[in-house]
């Protein structure tokens, strides 16, 4: 067995919770909007045909942001082609997707669906195909309260009251050669930069964000970042990070160990972009949106190919998430949270049905994958002040990034709410037995102790087995000295009061 010990400490804080790290992400991709989110005929279908099981497991999920429509999508929509009577919208080739786009979702029904679930809408806009005009255009229809053709027209449309959307990308992934328009860190910059300032004349209070690296192994990682914000760092709020994780050729330990790569990519981001702030004389810091972030399969996909016929929803990165997926996706949680003075906004790419928590049958059942669990426990009892906790851990070598600790912890503590430890053992083979310090918080009891495992790393969930692996309480602990036994290949979750 394993040995490890961290202490916990109400005055180690970092920065508060950010409600906005358990954002997510819709896509018009695959089946995310069609028999995800939207299927009008569906059993639990409501009077706007949004399945009512998916709203439900939305809530519990405990979303808070919930990023639209793309994504690569986004880089040749036409907003205007998603408003009005349904019966009259246009069929197009989503080129991104390979798939024939209906339209019969558009930014009100979205805005519509985002307040049955209880959730802050963030738009991007498109910088691939389009520019500052179609931005200022749909910036209007959407937050200005009315009077103008535009506002007025949406009104018409059945969405009287503005939809007041805070945050706006300015594109998506401009740095791929995938992406339709892509563009040089110099184009994209002066092209963010105007439609921000543009923006920012119909509404100063906007939180924008330029995009980033669409990952930290593109080649012109760091210098994209450096180049975009020379152009925008006075009119934007936020930098964008997108990464995405796979278990490659069986090295569980090294997949399990992914948010090594994570910590590196936000640590750097935050060095670039304060080194332009310095260069600028500028007081201001430009936080991060993690805005796509999760464990997905891209080599199963790219195998597969895109499409070649034009379907309308057709099933595409369709992962099934099994426990070591839940695990290595907790720990990209809790990185996410340790780094909550920098990292502000995340979205979890996607909600429903593509690389998600969240999966239907078109016509029939719905239910949560692994990953469903470690979001919704941390979305639930991460609350007040996230505190900086420094775990004393075995390490254990792994192929792509050398050493690193088997344990990989954040703690939350609010006066009202307790304190929660969020805990991944990495170890693919060996229990952890670890000491908890809380002196520092007095006399605590505790009042929950669950852990996500399985003697099957591989095993997941599934409609007919719905809850094979689910959280389950954690009989393994001890109160004096306050210990807890992390079983192999697990996520766990103390809470203290
Ligand atoms: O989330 C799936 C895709 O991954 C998004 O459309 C794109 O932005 C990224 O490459």
């Amino acid at each position: 067995m394993h040995q490890a010990r961290l202490t916990l400490d109400p005055a180690f804080k970092v920065a508060p919770v950010r409600r906005r790290t358990f954002g997510t992400f819709v896509e018009h991709l695959g089946r995310c909007v069609y028999t995800g989110i939207h299927e009008p005929g569906h059993p639990t279908a409501d009077e706007d045909g949004f399945r009512r099981d998916v709203l439900d497991l939305t809530r519990e999920l405990g979303v808070s942001t919930v990023r639209y429509p793309g994504g690569n999508f986004v880089s040749g929509y036409r907003w205007e082609d998603g408003i009005g009577p349904v019966a009259q919208r246009p069929r197009r080739l989503d080129l991104a997707w390979h798939s024939t786009e209906t339209n019969e979702v558009g930014v009100d029904e979205f805005v519509r669906w985002c307040r049955k679930a209880g959730v802050e809408p963030m738009m991007a806009v498109n910088l691939g195909t389009r520019g500052i005009a179609e931005a200022l255009d749909l910036l209007e229809y959407a937050n200005h309260p009315s009077g103008t053709t535009l506002s007025d027209l949406r009104v018409t449309n059945d969405a009287k009251e503005p939809h007041d959307i805070r945050m706006w990308c300015l594109g998506n992934e401009m740095d791929g050669p995938w992406q339709t328009g892509h563009k040089t860190a110099r184009e994209y910059g002066r092209l963010a930069a105007e439609t921000a300032r543009a923006m920012r004349m119909i509404d100063p209070a906007l939180e924008l964000v330029a995009c980033g690296s669409s990952s930290s192994s593109m080649p012109t990682f760091g210098t994209w970042e450096a180049e975009v914000l020379e152009e925008t760092y006075d009119l934007v709020d936020y930098i964008s990070c997108h990464a995405y994780y796979e278990e490659r050729d069986g090295d569980l330990g090294s997949f399990l160990a992914s948010s090594t790569d994570m910590e590196y990519f936000i640590s750097s981001v935050v060095a670039t972009a304060d080194s332009v702030g310095a260069r600028l004389k500028s007081r201001k810091k430009i936080n991060i949106s993690f805005d796509e972030w999760n464990v997905w399969y891209l080599s199963r996909f790219q195998d597969a190919g895109a499409p070649q016929d034009w379907p309308v929803a057709p099933p595409l990165l369709e992962d099934h998430y099994h426990l070591a997926d839940a695990v290595t996706f907790g720990g990209l949680l809790i990185t996410l949270l340790r780094n909550s003075d920098r990292v502000t906004a995340a979205s979890l790419a996607q909600l429903v049905n593509v690389i998600a928590p969240i999966m239907t049958e078109p016509g029939g059942r719905a239910w949560r994958q692994t990953t469903f669990h470690p979001f919704a426990q941390a979305s639930r009892h991460a609350a007040g002040d996230v505190l900086r906790v420094e775990p004393d851990s075995p390490v254990y070598e792994t192929k792509a990034y050398g050493e690193v600790p088997l344990l990989h912890a954040v703690a939350t503590h609010s006066a009202t709410e307790g304190t929660t430890l969020f805990a991944v053992n990495r170890s693919v083979d060996t229990p952890l037995s670890l000491e908890i310090d809380a002196r520092a918080l007095g006399g605590v009891r505790i009042v929950e102790a669950s852990t996500l495992t399985d003697p099957d790393v591989y095993a997941g969930n599934s409609a007919d087995e719905p809850g094979r692996i689910t959280p389950r309480a954690n009989a393994d602990v001890e109160a004096d000295p306050l210990r807890v036994l992390l079983p192999p290949v697990s996520w766990n979750v103390i809470r203290l009061a």
